[in-house]
């Protein structure tokens, strides 16, 4: 890079002084900034292209700005661009380049626009990209999940309230309801866009413009849908960080709720999961140890990333309208949230295809804590006429009377059950099935096989 010439402030015009040597140093942003090259570039194209179509610069000034950034940008890319703390952040890094590329003719670039509209254009595009690479992955997790369940309809396992056997279910319907809390996650992304997509540049510092700019047409070049509304509002607005933030946080929770339910089936006292040696770590001390290590980071990075979104909800909290350096974290906080859920995701994938289900423990814990109660209360309503409450009371006489005999409900004797009900069948042990008791679930949304089957097949032929 060429000695640099224009080496001043922009404002030292106007302020005599340098800013002090501290302040510049920690009050730069262009280390966490300088990620929105791209975006920068493109916004910036798109803007002299509108100043051209508009005639408020010629057709000569607006191709060699264009050429400058192009350059700027092979720069960048290439690791052959110097950048600067003195000049603050990325916007105005590149214009001083510019300068030294194009000559004084770089100074229409910021005609009709403010850093405080560029650096929200720059973002929200920068998170509509984020959005997209999110979305990806959940996707791929998605299809691992369903990998996973597909071959595991028929394996049994225990459900559980309160960490205590509750019903039996199928190992794929408890992988299935991962699959809908990511879709979830995709869903709560996309709606996101629906804010990204509108336009911030030509709001300028905060009250537009008097140059006759064609918002419109940025928007198009930009991928936006269409202008903001309000120039006050939008650059004071941070909502959109707001959402991404959330959004972050609520699939690194359910990241970390699965993997907390995983810590815990992989502990000897469980024992449902085996997982392979590719994601468990050792122990300096004990020889026999796998740990979990992975699933925990899964789990602890969580707290990080509900950190970052009441660090920005803190931020905006009694902030005036309209731009405060208060705002200039933003970009740091996100960065760090969204590099965090990329590795989880990308975490999660492999964990997903190197652990595997101990189908015979989980049957036979399922064969425990008297799991097919509900499904004798239900036999009781169904064949012999009576209230579900009256049915349930009935079957609680038979829990207790299994838990004094020390046996499963399925090992009563056919005399012991007509103690309860006088006028049983023989049929009535059907119930104490586990098999039997899943696939009977046929409920929308319960766990019948068929169900199942049906809903991986929906989220297969997904778009
Ligand atoms: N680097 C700044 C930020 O990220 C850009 C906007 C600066 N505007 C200003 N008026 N100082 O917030």
């Amino acid at each position: 890079m060429p000695k640099n010439k224009n080496n001043k402030t922009i404002w030292s015009a106007r302020i005599n002084d340098n800013t002090s040597s501290l302040f510049q140093k920690i009050g730069n942003s262009i280390n966490i900034d300088k990620r929105l090259y791209n975006e920068d570039i493109e916004g910036s194209i798109a803007h002299v292209e509108m100043l051209f179509k508009q005639k408020i610069i010629s057709f000569k000034i607006k191709n060699k700005i264009i050429f400058g950034l192009n350059k700027i940008k092979k720069e960048i890319s290439g690791k052959k661009f110097e950048f600067h703390e003195k000049y603050e952040d990325i916007h105005i890094n590149i214009e001083k380049r510019l300068f030294q590329i194009i000559g004084e003719e770089a100074g229409y670039i910021h005609t009709g626009r403010s850093r405080n509209d560029q650096v929200i254009t720059d973002f929200k595009i920068w998170i509509k990209g984020a959005t997209k690479e999110i979305n990806f992955l959940l996707d791929k997790i998605i299809n691992s999940t369903l990998k996973l369940a597909e071959k595991n309809i028929e394996t049994i396992m225990p459900g559980f309230t309160h960490l205590k056997n509750a019903q039996a279910v199928s190992f794929a319907h408890y992988l299935m309801a991962y699959v809908e809390m990511f879709n979830r996650d995709r869903k709560r992304f996309t709606n996101n866009l629906e804010n990204l997509n509108e336009n911030p540049l030509g709001v300028a510092a905060l009250t537009g413009t008097s140059f006759n700019i064609d918002r419109t047409y940025t928007s198009k070049k930009l991928g936006f849908t269409k202008p903001t509304n309000n120039s006050i509002d939008t650059v004071s607005d941070r909502d959109f960080v707001l959402d991404f933030l959330y959004s972050v946080s609520v699939c690194s929770m359910h990241i970390s709720r699965i993997a907390e339910e995983l810590i815990i089936w992989n502990s000897e006292a469980f024992n449902l999961i085996n997982l392979s040696d590719k994601i468990v770590t050792g122990s300096s001390i004990m020889p026999q140890k796998k740990n979990p290590d992975l699933l925990e980071y899964l789990r602890g990075k969580t707290g990080i990333n509900y950190g970052n979104l009441f660090s920005m909800l803190t931020i905006l909290k009694g902030l005036p309208l309209s731009y405060f350096k208060d705002l200039q974290d933003d970009k740091e906080i996100i960065f760090k949230s969204n590099d965090i859920l990329i590795n989880c995701l990308k975490i999660f994938d492999e964990i997903l295809k190197n652990f595997t289900p101990n189908k015979k423990r989980m049957l036979e814990l399922a064969d425990s804590g008297y799991i097919t109660a509900t499904d004798f209360a239900d036999y009781l309503v169904k064949n012999h006429t009576m209230s579900f409450r009256k049915a349930y009371h009935k079957t609680a006489a038979l829990v207790n009377l299994a838990e004094k005999k020390r046996k499963n409900l399925n090992q009563l004797t056919m005399d012991e059950l007509k103690k309860i009900e006088p006028k049983l069948s023989i049929n009535a042990l059907k119930v104490f099935d586990l098999k039997n008791s899943v696939n009977s679930k046929k409920s929308y949304g319960g766990t019948s096989f068929d169900n199942i089957k049906k809903m991986i097949m929906k989220y297969k032929k997904r778009k």
